[in-house]
């Protein structure tokens, strides 16, 4: 990749986080920015928990266009922003800040969308009438996968989690008159397979560094598999997925997904998830950071 170019009209965005420098965005959006020829750039912004509101009240002021949130900051920014979009405030957690042209702060949720449309893409003969969905973990992730699934019409979700009071928490908060959220221990993880339609591990299981995902897949080999999980990017799940036949959908392309909407925001410009932007952030991905 050619070396950026500031100029006096640089427009900026980056990603705000605590550590950062793990954060594959930067690249995605510098990728973004060659490909379009826009006068950009993307930073990544070492913020501690305890500057965030400072840091994203100083955006307007710096001429920041707005920037991406990853942890520890996605639901402390929630009581900072003057705007939450009605998706963020279901899902309890924001990953995007748009700074409107007066000067205030609009937060999104693009985790949703980024992993429906990496699902599609992956997964194109899926459809809600495949069955129930399991999804392994309670977090700040499946809160977001859950809700694109309620949206996309799946009439029942199977919560895996170790705490079951976290499984509780989402099944309450994000349960809708179609779709019926029911909460499991892992105990039980067998038994919910069996006649379920889609597995979706939300797990930080089988990240590298993370212990493994120990588990035995059970549901039909027509039923895709996702990891949400990108390092490795051929996670143990799928590799066991991939013996079985399964249609499987790695973590890559939902991060890359749920980067388009901020860039378009910021930068004015629509873009795509190429064969050429994965084969560049694959490249990364056994870098160690
Ligand atoms: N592809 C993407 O675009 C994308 C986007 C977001 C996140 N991710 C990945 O998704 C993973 C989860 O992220 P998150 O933000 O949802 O994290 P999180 O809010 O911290 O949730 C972590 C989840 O993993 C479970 N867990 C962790 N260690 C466990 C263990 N030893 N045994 C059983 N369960 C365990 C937790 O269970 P408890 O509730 O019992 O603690 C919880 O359900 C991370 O690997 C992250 O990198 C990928």
């Amino acid at each position: 990749m050619a070396g950026l170019r500031i100029t006096g009209s640089t427009r900026l965005a980056g990603i705000m986080g605590w550590p950062v420098a793990h954060s594959r965005s930067p690249l995605l959006h510098s990728f973004w920015l060659e490909e379009t020829g826009i006068d950009g750039a993307y930073l990544p912004l070492p913020v501690r928990p305890e500057h965030i509101e400072q840091a994203l009240r100083a955006l307007p002021i710096l001429g920041f266009r707005g920037c991406n949130l990853t942890i520890p900051h996605k639901q402390a920014a929630l009581s900072v922003v003057d705007r939450v979009d009605p998706l963020a405030r279901r899902i309890g957690a924001v990953n995007t800040i748009i700074v409107a042209r007066d000067g205030t702060l609009e937060a999104r949720n693009t985790d949703a969308y980024g992993f429906r449309e990496n699902l599609r893409e992956a997964a194109p003969d899926w459809h809600p009438g495949f069955g129930p969905a399991v999804i392994l973990g309670a977090g700040g992730s499946a809160r977001a996968v859950v809700t694109a699934l309620t949206d996309t019409g799946v009439s029942e979700i199977r919560i895996v989690n170790r705490t079951i009071s976290r499984a509780e928490a989402v099944a309450r908060d994000l349960s809708t008159a179609a779709t019926r959220i029911t909460v499991h221990s892992w105990g039980e993880v067998s038994r919910v397979q069996r006649d379920a339609g889609l597995l979706v591990n939300t797990t930080s299981l089988g990240m590298t560094g993370e212990p493994p995902l120990v588990l035995e897949l059970l549901l039909s080999p027509s039923a895709p598999v996702v990891d949400i999980v990108y390092t490795p990017l051929e996670t143990g799940l799928l590799a066991a997925a991939r013996r079985r036949r399964h249609p499987v959908v790695d973590g890559l392309g939902m991060l890359l997904h749920q980067g388009r909407p901020g860039f378009e925001a910021w930068f004015g410009a629509p873009v795509h998830v190429t064969l050429e932007l994965r084969a560049a952030v694959v490249s990364t991905l056994a870098l160690p950071r």
